[in-house]
């Protein structure tokens, strides 16, 4: 038995890996300020699964160094996840300070115990400029990628995609925080794994229109909320890949044991993680299997102009991840969205609250 620190582990990524933790016999720990509207119900949730919770906030060092005992992995899953965050000159500051002060605190942290830590960055450092000026087709539902980059194929957007551009605070900070985890494994040995994640999705995700799309179109469907393309034309021929979160989860359990072994082996390598050629969907497509999930067919209104920051095509190529780690993502975009339309309806009553009423900051 290990014992895990999860960093943001009331989130949507950090509670299904404490749990999956947990299940595998480890002494979990999450560390919270239970920022992000529906936190509250995960920690009630892994709480449940003998879970320890820790209220804090990872931009007060002093609070990480309340925490008491010895940890033998962190996992830093804590953010301000959404890409439109900062945009406006607005939260830039609060942005700043939690996704990168906030990150330097945990490896800070984990330093001075040494213990190995797995970052949960973003595909959001590449840029979305460069991404955007690369040749696009436009199919019946979806945008197609045609070529005209560097470190693009038709598999997705690699790990060697040359990184000068503009990426969004948000990427950003991740990036930057990338930096100073690679510096602390180089001068100090410290064992860490970059998890460059795709979007994300599946049961437990509170999403909302800016962070956890996929969810919040379902959602949205299932509740009968109004909807809108935005951006491209207004047809929502934009594509995304989407990991299921199980295949996350997964991973990371597999990462966890290469970390916490006598000898690690990685010392902040960078992994690109998503769903990949496999699994990805435009808003039109994910519109079709919300209809037939849910049984509701919504007007959906059109917004000609994207927001800054947004993306025309994205997805993920894998690249090395699946030989380094003997693991493929099993789930389909569908699978994704069927078990999403599962939990959905099992929790209607406990998480309907969260998808109607947002908060006046959108957390
Ligand atoms: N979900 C995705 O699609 C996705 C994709 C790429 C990367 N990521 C990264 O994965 C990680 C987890 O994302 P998620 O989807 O679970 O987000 P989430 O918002 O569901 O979870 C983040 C958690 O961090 C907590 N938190 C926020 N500020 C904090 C602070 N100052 N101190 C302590 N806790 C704080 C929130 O309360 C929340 O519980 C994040 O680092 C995110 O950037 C997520």
């Amino acid at each position: 038995m290990k014992r895990v620190l999860i960093t943001g582990g009331c989130g949507f990524v950090g509670s299904n890996l404490a749990i999956a933790f947990a299940g595998c016999g480890h002494d979990v720990t999450v560390f919270d300020n239970l920022s992000r509207h529906g936190s509250e119900i995960l920690k009630i949730r892994v709480m449940a699964q003998g879970v320890h919770f820790v209220r804090g906030d990872v931009r007060k060092p002093e609070d990480l160094a309340a925490l008491s005992g010895a940890f033998d992995l962190m996992i830093e899953c804590s953010a301000e996840p959404s890409a439109l965050v900062g945009t406006q000159g607005k939260d830039a500051r609060y942005l700043l300070d939690v996704n990168l002060q906030g990150a330097i605190n945990c490896f800070e942290w984990a330093r001075e115990r040494h213990v190995p830590v797995i970052f949960l960055s973003s595909s959001r450092v590449y840029p979305y400029d460069k991404l955007n000026a690369c040749a696009f087709s436009e199919a019946e539902t979806r945008f197609e990628f045609t070529g005209g980059c560097a470190g693009v194929s038709s598999q997705g957007v690699g790990v060697d995609m040359p990184l000068p551009g503009a990426r969004s605070l948000y990427g950003a900070t991740k990036l930057c925080a990338e930096f100073i985890l690679k510096e602390y494994a180089v001068q100090y040995g410290l064992p860490s794994i970059i998890n460059r994640c795709g979007v994300i999705a599946g049961p437990w995700q509170m999403g909302k229109v800016d962070q956890g799309v996929f969810t919040f179109w379902l959602a949205n469907h299932y509740f009968k909320r109004p909807l809108a393309y935005i951006g491209y034309g207004g047809t929502g021929k934009q594509v995304r890949d989407l990991l299921h979160i199980q295949d996350l989860v997964d991973l990371v359990l597999i990462q966890a044991e290469c970390l916490m072994q006598e000898k690690p082996l990685y010392f902040a390598d960078i992994f690109n993680v998503g769903g990949g050629v496999r699994s990805n969907l435009s808003l039109q497509e994910t519109t079709v299997i919300c209809q037939e999930l849910t049984g509701h067919k919504m007007e959906i209104s059109g917004v000609m102009d994207a927001r800054p920051v947004d993306m025309r095509w994205f997805i993920t190529d894998n690249g090395n991840t699946p030989q380094a780690f003997n693991w493929q993502p099993r789930h389909s975009a569908r699978d994704v969205l069927a078990d999403t339309f599962i939990w959905l309806k099992e929790n209607e009553g406990l998480v309907r609250q969260v998808f109607l009423e947002p908060t006046e900051t959108g957390k």
